[in-house]
C-alpha cells in the first residue's frame, strides 16, 4: 500500500530498526518477521540491510523491575528509522497498565496519529464471507490514533464512599486539528488506491459534541477533494456494512474505538485475526513510526509454534512501505499469497502449518 508520505530520496540504506517483541505470540511472530526481513534484504544484492536492536520490554520485564520500559526508552527509540512491535499484554498485569505502559505510551510519545490497517483478502484463506473474493474485497481502516475514546482523560474518585460509591469519568476529546490531519491522510490515500472513496465512521446521533465535530470537519475537508467520492455512515450500520456490502468500502476513517472494533471486524471477515497488519504513522516523520499485527499476544496459543506470522508480515511490508522500499513491500505482499494460496495455513486458517513452516514458506517464495 503505498504511504503518501514517504520520500524515497532521501531514505538510508541501512535501516535501523528497534524490535520490540514483548508477550506471548509476539515474540513468535516477530521473530518470523525478522528473519523473512532479512531474506528480503539478503536478497537485495546488499541494496539494504536492517540493523536490529531488541529491547525486552513488556510484562516479564514488569514482573522483573516494576515498569513496562526503561525510563529512558522512549530516548532511546526515537533516533530508529522505524519500530517492529509484536504485541504487549499477559494475564498476570492488568490490561490498562500493560497497555497504556508502552504501546499507548510510545503511539502517543511519538505522536503516531494515523493508524493504517489494511483488510487483506487472501487466496486460499476461506472467509466467513460466502461470496468474498480476494480480486474485490480490498479496503483499509484508517483509526484516528491519538485522541478520541483513548485520550486518557477523566479520573477515578470518591472511593472512600465505601463499597460501591466509587465514580469513574472517561472523557473522548476530539479536536478539529485531530480530526482534519487523519481526514487528510486518508483522501491523500484515497486517491492512491483504484477506487477514491472515503467512508466516514460516525456516531452523531447520539454523541452530540464529539461526533459532530467530526462530521463537520469531515465535510469541510470533502470539499477540498472534489475527486473523491464520500460517505458518512453510524458505527453500528458501519458494522453490518462490512459483512453485507464490503465491495462498498475503500478508505474507511475512523475515531480511536470505533476503528479498533471494525478492524477487529474486518480481519475476522478476511478469514483471522492473525492476518491483519497495521501501521502506527508519526506522517510529520518527527519521530520513528511503528508497525505491528493487530492481534494480541494470544496466551492461548503462546510458546506453541501456533502463531500465524502473517500479520506480523504485513506489517513489515507497511515499513518497506514506509521506508521507501515499495517494490520490495509488493514482493513481500506477493510472497504471503503465494504461501496461502499454496496452502500453507496456520491452525487458525483451518491448516496445520507452525509459524516455523509458515516462515520458510514465505521465504522460499520470494
Ligand atoms: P488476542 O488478539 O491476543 O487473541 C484473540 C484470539 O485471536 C485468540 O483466540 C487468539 O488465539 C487468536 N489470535 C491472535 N493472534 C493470533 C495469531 N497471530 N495467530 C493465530 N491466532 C491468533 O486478543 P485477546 O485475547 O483479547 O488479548 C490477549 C492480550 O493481548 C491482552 O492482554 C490484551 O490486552 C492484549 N492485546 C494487545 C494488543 C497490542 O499489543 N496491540 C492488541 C490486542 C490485545
Ligand atoms: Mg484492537
Amino acid at each position: 500500500m503505498p504511504d503518501p508520505g514517504n520520500d524515497p530520496a532521501t531514505a538510508p540504506r541501512t535501516f535501523r530498526i528497534a524490535a520490540i517483541p514483548a508477550d506471548g505470540v509476539g515474540a513468535e511472530v516477530v521473530a518470523a518477521g525478522r528473519a523473512v526481513l532479512d531474506a528480503l534484504a539478503g536478497d537485495s544484492g546488499g541494496a539494504f540491510t536492517f540493523a536490529w536492536e531488541e529491547f525486552p520490554w513488556g510484562c516479564g520485564y514488569y514482573r522483573e523491575t516494576g515498569t513496562m520500559m526503561d525510563e529512558d526508552g522512549l530516548e532511546r527509540l526515537k533516533d530508529f528509522d522505524a519500530i517492529y512491535f509484536g504485541a504487549v499484554g499477559w494475564p498476570d498485569v492488568p490490561d490498562h497498565v500493560s497497555l497504556w505502559g508502552l504501546r499507548l505510551r510510545i503511539c502517543q510519545s511519538f505522536d503516531q496519529w494515523a493508524n493504517i490497517r489494511p483488510v487483506q483478502f487472501l487466496p486460499g484463506v476461506r472467509s466467513p464471507l460466502r461470496s468474498a473474493d480476494e480480486h474485490e474485497l480490498d479496503w483499509v481502516v484508517v483509526r484516528e490514533n491519538s485522541e478520541g475514546e483513548y485520550a486518557g482523560l477523566g479520573g477515578r474518585n470518591l472511593s472512600a464512599r465505601g463499597h460501591g460509591g466509587e465514580v469513574a469519568v472517561q472523557s473522548a476529546l476530539f479536536t478539529e486539528v485531530g480530526c482534519e490531519r487523519i481526514m487528510r491522510y486518508s483522501f491523500d490515500l484515497a486517491r492512491t488506491r483504484d477506487r477514491r472513496k472515503v467512508t466516514s465512521v460516525t456516531k452523531s446521533n447520539a454523541q452530540q459534541y464529539g461526533m459532530v465535530l467530526w462530521d463537520d470537519v469531515f465535510r469541510r475537508v470533502a470539499a477540498d477533494y472534489p475527486d473523491v467520492e464520500t460517505e458518512s455512515v453510524l458505527v453500528d450500520a458501519m458494522a453490518a456494512k462490512f459483512v453485507l456490502n464490503p465491495q462498498d468500502l475503500s478508505v474507511v476513517v475512523a475515531s480511536n474505538l470505533n476503528a479498533d472494533i471494525l478492524s477487529d471486524l474486518g480481519s475476522a471477515l478476511a478469514g483471522s485475526l492473525g492476518l491483519a497488519a497495521s501501521a502506527n504513522l508519526n506522517p510529520e516523520r518527527r519521530f520513528p513510526s511503528m508497525f505491528e499485527p493487530v492481534h494480541g499476544s494470544a496466551p492461548d496459543i503462546a510458546g506453541q509454534g501456533l502463531a500465524n506470522p502473517i500479520g506480523a508480515v504485513g506489517s513489515a511490508a507497511l515499513m518497506l512501505d514506509h521506508l521507501g522500499l515499495p517494490a520490495e513491500a509488493t514482493r513481500l505482499r506477493e510472497a504471503v499469497a503465494a504461501t496461502t494460496a499454496a496452502g500453507v495455513l496456520t491452525r487458525d486458517l483451518g491448516g496445520t502449518a507452525t509459524t516455523a513452516d509458515v516462515t520458510t514458506a514465505l521465504i522460499d517464495a520470494l
